[in-house]
């Protein structure tokens, strides 16, 4: 029901509006330079696979969630446990907590908008970067920390119940773990939702976030915080978020960096259409990565998938797809 049409793809550069997108790839000289190191197809198994396909989940239709028969997507993950949904498929996006027995973690995962909804969002003037909720994160007061106002006000509408649905699920599960995913907007909001439950939980509750398609979503200080807030699950050396960027999709880019927007670290980048090709890109905004992309290229197939194992976003795949 979110996939776009092929026209509106194909003309969406076009009607976006040029100054971001002939600014927005642009390497500034803050940029990380590092050589990017090979990202095998087994760490992508065993590290992104699953954040990937619940992620895919959450385009799905609220109601084939909830009975875990949403076609292919919920077929690929076995053993789940639908806990609770918030939101909707409308303003307030959909977001939902499962009990995955085989990973014995709890999941958060966030639906996210289509392409064109999410690049007239980051392009709209009037979502600057604004403070960060001091209030709810207590520990930023006074840092400095700004992050995308259109990003915070959507995350705040669902904020309370998720991470009240989150600490009850901790409880009945017992695990000790919570694994935080979604694509586009969707990875945006698993950021903000990712630092809120792990400032909420005992600090022995591991939190993993996984983004797919991120755009930027704060200052420099933003990104700090993130990049020393949630751990990354092994192979990487690295704490804090992990998210994949896919070739030439543009959402990665924006809003730019000249605007004083900067990514944390742990990009893994796509290479090439083979779905075998992955590098982890090193520091934040690496200029070999997303943010070194040629505007020129801009792909927003590419902001779709497929990613690997042909995981595409955007509910194509979801039985009840149009
Ligand atoms: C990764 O998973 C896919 C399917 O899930 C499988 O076909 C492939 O062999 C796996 N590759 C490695 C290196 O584990
Ligand atoms: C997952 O489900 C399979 C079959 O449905 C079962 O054999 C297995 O024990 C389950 N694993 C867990 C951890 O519950
Ligand atoms: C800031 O966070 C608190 C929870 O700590 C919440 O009650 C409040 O509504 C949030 N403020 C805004 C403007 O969203
Ligand atoms: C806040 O951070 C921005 C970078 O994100 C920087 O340009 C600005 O000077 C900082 N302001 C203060 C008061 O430190």
């Amino acid at each position: 029901m979110l996939s776009l049409s092929l026209i509106s793809l194909l003309s969406l550069p076009a009607a976006l509006s040029l100054p971001l997108f002939g600014l927005g790839g642009s390497t500034a000289d803050d940029s990380a330079t590092g050589a990017p190191t090979p990202f095998s197809l087994a760490d992508v198994n065993s590290t992104l696979l699953r954040p990937a396909q619940f992620a895919r989940v959450a385009y799905c239709s609220s109601a084939s969630i909830t009975a875990w028969n949403c076609g292919t997507p919920c077929e690929a993950l076995k053993n789940i446990t639908f806990l609770q949904s918030g939101g909707d498929q409308g303003l307030v996006p959909l977001y939902f907590i499962a009990h995955d027995a085989d990973d014995q973690s709890l999941v958060v995962a966030h639906e996210g908008t289509d392409a064109k909804n999410v690049l007239s969002i980051l392009n709209d003037a009037q979502f600057g970067l604004v403070a960060l909720n001091a209030s709810r994160f207590p520990e930023t007061a006074g840092k400095n920390i700004t992050v995308h106002d259109g990003f915070q006000k959507t995350f705040e509408r669902t904020a309370d119940s998720l991470l009240a649905g989150v600490m009850s699920g901790l409880a009945s599960t017992g695990v000790k773990k919570v694994v935080v995913t979604g694509h586009s907007l969707g990875a945006a909001l698993a950021t903000m939702t990712g630092a809120m439950i792990k400032d909420a939980v005992d600090p022995s509750v591991d939190v993993t976030v996984t983004g797919f398609g991120l755009p930027r979503g704060g200052n420099q200080g933003w990104a700090d915080f993130l990049d020393g807030q949630v751990r990354l699950f092994s192979p990487l050396a690295h704490v804090g978020v992990t998210f994949v960027s896919n070739q030439n999709d543009p959402v990665p880019t924006v809003p730019p960096k000249f605007l004083g927007f900067q990514h944390s670290s742990g990009e893994i980048h796509i290479v090439d259409d083979s779905q075998q090709n992955f590098v982890a890109c090193p520091g934040q905004d690496n200029a070999n990565c997303a943010t070194g992309n040629n505007v020129l290229k801009s792909s927003v197939a590419n902001h779709l998938g497929p990613y690997f194992d042909d995981i595409t976003f955007g509910g194509s795949q979801c039985s009840d797809s149009s």
